[in-house]
């Protein structure tokens, strides 16, 4: 997790770093650094806290010229966030600087190592060890700083994205990855570095995306040249033309990405069946399933991967397979299910879900699943991720970039795709009719209008996000489709409010949690006409009689359940597996508004960060 930047070129490396910066502050925010070369020495200065603090650190402490810098927005993981932790991170001589994106596993070993060689250490860091291992290979085999950090990461275990400069030879950057993400911007007489492409998108659209195990040494007027790290062997790499734009990164007017990404899920899902879903043709055509259409109808079962929203996507995705298509699924947290021992057959078909293409469980389960011969289908958001590259095959969402932490656009365009996937496999099993098949499609063709219309309830749902935002305690309830709803606006009202919040599917409630219900208590409950209605109905009888608060998200012109809830939120009526699109609308604008109303950091919450790349 963290975000790296970098620089160099003929501009001022610094307003280049801090804007980037803030643009990957998504990807951690406990704490900011960056270290500049001014032409004769290098200016460090990093600080605890977010890129703002850095921005006013930095003005009272360094000078800011120069064309060469390196910055880093971090999330802790080896040592607590304070100054010292920060990156850069410099070497014993003071002459290399660092930052870093992974962890280095072995580095309590190569620290010790280090140190009976002399080195101290005035971090609790992992990347203030490889520096200094850097530098003692530097030394020891005289090397230039480019074979100096290949030697180094050849010795080192884990995962990172790199960049180094050396203050006696800072007409260069060299830079490393394995694991965490790494792109670099190509421009005119200059380069930029970066964990994704948002803080070059200014300045160039062409971009080398690292491979794993491959460095680069970058050289002010004499390019790039990118080597493999174990072998040494030079690579061509593939310069791509980006298709992102400034605006698709940028708030556009809201107040918060979380608001601006909620609002832009009726163009996200419909970019993302467009090009898909043929209503005239009655068709359903995604590359990545015809081409493997054998394989997924002799398909055993299904094993879904995922972690937070995306794993809640994956159940969603399970009453679809299991329903349309009659293929036993199992959905699995991908941190579990790479550590267990699974049984997995050359008949499985693993479906790797992911909005960033990058968590490290779900990077791993993957790996272990095609180790033992299953055929893996990626389902990510971002182009290019190392789950899109790791899978056999996938279909992307078309969501654009999403960069609050809490995840909106990224469920409902994950559900859109497996919808899609699930309609088309159900139809070449012949699991439902031709007119259904139909049906389908024209309902999942009219959700983004459905959508429009639920977003509507904005200003109600923030009437009834003041009355309950001083809650301790909530419960989310849900039945069949919409249990796993219930599961994501319980978590979406965690991450970002940080009120304790669990969602439980509606009938289990009498099996221990009916115990927490009191007058304090309130329950949001999912009571759409279609599925199970009756029986949800007699769930809000059992909380209404235990005098529990409920807030019900109900079909538009619902009479019964208004009588009973003490709130109602409407949204449009549809077919049940494609209720989920529709009922998280309202969950996620409710989480937004409590956690805006009680002064909460809504993009960017406490602890969390947007891609978790550390297991
Ligand atoms: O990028 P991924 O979809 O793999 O991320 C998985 C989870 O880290 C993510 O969904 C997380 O739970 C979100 N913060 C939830 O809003």
């Amino acid at each position: 997790m963290c975000g790296i930047v970098g620089y160099i070129g003929h501009r001022e490396a610094y307003s280049i770093i801090l804007k980037g910066l803030r643009r990957l502050e998504y990807r951690g925010y406990d704490s900011a650094g960056v270290a500049l070369y001014d032409g004769n020495d290098i200016k460090l200065s990093k600080t605890k806290g977010k890129v703002d603090d850095l921005a006013s650190k930095v003005s009272q402490e360094i000078t800011t010229e120069g064309s060469l810098g390196i910055g880093h927005t971090r999330w802790a993981t080896h040592g607590e966030p304070n100054n010292v932790n920060s990156h850069p991170h410099y070497s014993n001589s003071g002459d290399l600087v660092i930052i870093h994106n992974g962890i280095i596993e072995n580095y309590e070993t190569i620290k010790q190592e280090l140190k009976n060689r002399g080195y101290s250490f005035h971090s609790d860091t992992d990347t203030e060890v490889l520096i200094n291992l850097i530098e003692d290979v530097k030394k020891n085999e005289n090397v230039k700083l480019g074979k100096a950090v290949q030697i180094a990461l050849n010795q080192v275990v884990g995962a990172y994205a790199i960049a180094v400069f050396d203050k006696n030879k800072a007409n260069e950057i060299v830079v490393a990855k394995l694991g965490s993400p790494l792109a670099i911007g190509i421009g005119k007489e200059e380069f930029f570095i970066a964990s994704d492409a948002s803080p070059f998108l200014e300045y160039t659209k062409n971009a080398i995306y690292l491979e794993d195990e491959e460095m680069a040494v970058i050289r002010l007027h004499k390019g790039i040249s990118v080597r493999k790290i174990k072998d040494d062997s030079l690579v061509d790499p593939y310069i791509q033309e980006l298709q992102l734009n400034l605006e698709q990164i940028e708030k556009g007017g809201y107040e918060h990405f979380m608001l601006k990404e909620i609002y832009e899920q009726p163009s996200a899902i419909r970019d993302t069946y467009r090009g898909r879903l043929s209503i005239e043709q009655a068709i359903i055509k995604m590359s990545g399933v015809e081409d493997n259409m054998k394989r997924f109808l002799n398909a055993d079962r299904i094993i879904i991967v995922a972690c937070g929203t995306s794993w809640h996507a994956g159940l969603v995705a399970e009453y679809m397979f299991e329903d349309l298509a009659r293929i036993p699924v199992e959905v699995e947290y991908a941190s579990e299910f790479r550590y267990r021992n699974p049984v997995i057959s050359e008949n499985d078909i693993v479906i790797a879900i992911s909005q960033s293409g990058e968590t490290a469980d779900t990077l791993a389960a993957i790996k272990l699943a095609k180790e033992r011969g299953a055929f893996v289908f990626g389902v990510c958001n971002v182009v290019g991720s190392s789950i899109a590259r790791e899978s056999n095959a996938g279909a992307y969402t078309h969501a654009g970039p999403e960069i609050g932490v809490a995840s909106t656009k990224a469920f409902t365009t994950q559900i859109t795709v497996l919808m899609l996937i699930a309609l088309r496999l159900a139809r070449a099993k012949g699991t439902i009719s031709s007119s259904e098949f139909r049906m389908h499609m024209l309902e999942l063709d009219l959700i983004p209008e459905k959508v429009e219309n639920a977003l509507k309830s904005d200003a109600h749902i923030q009437l009834i996000a003041d009355k309950f935002k001083d809650a301790k305690n909530c419960l989310y309830l849900g039945r069949g489709y919409n249990f796993p709803v219930a599961l994501e606006g319980a978590l979406k009202l965690k991450e970002i409010s940080y009120i304790h919040a669990e969602g439980y599917p509606a009938a289990e409630m009498k099996h221990g949690p009916i115990a927490l219900i009191d007058e304090n208590m309130p329950i949001f409950v999912i009571a759409t006409k279609k599925g199970h209605y009756e029986k949800i109905v007699s769930n809000i009888q059992e909380i209404k009689s235990r005098k529990g608060k409920i807030i019900a998200v109900v079909t538009q012109g619902d009479e019964v359940v208004k009588e009973l809830a003490d709130h109602v939120i409407e949204v449009p009526e549809t077919i049940e597996p494609l209720t989920p699109l529709l009922t998280t609308i309202p969950l996620q604008l409710l989480s937004y508004h409590m956690a805006v109303l009680l002064g909460k950091n809504v993009d960017q919450p406490r602890n969390l960060a947007k891609s978790v790349t550390v297991e």
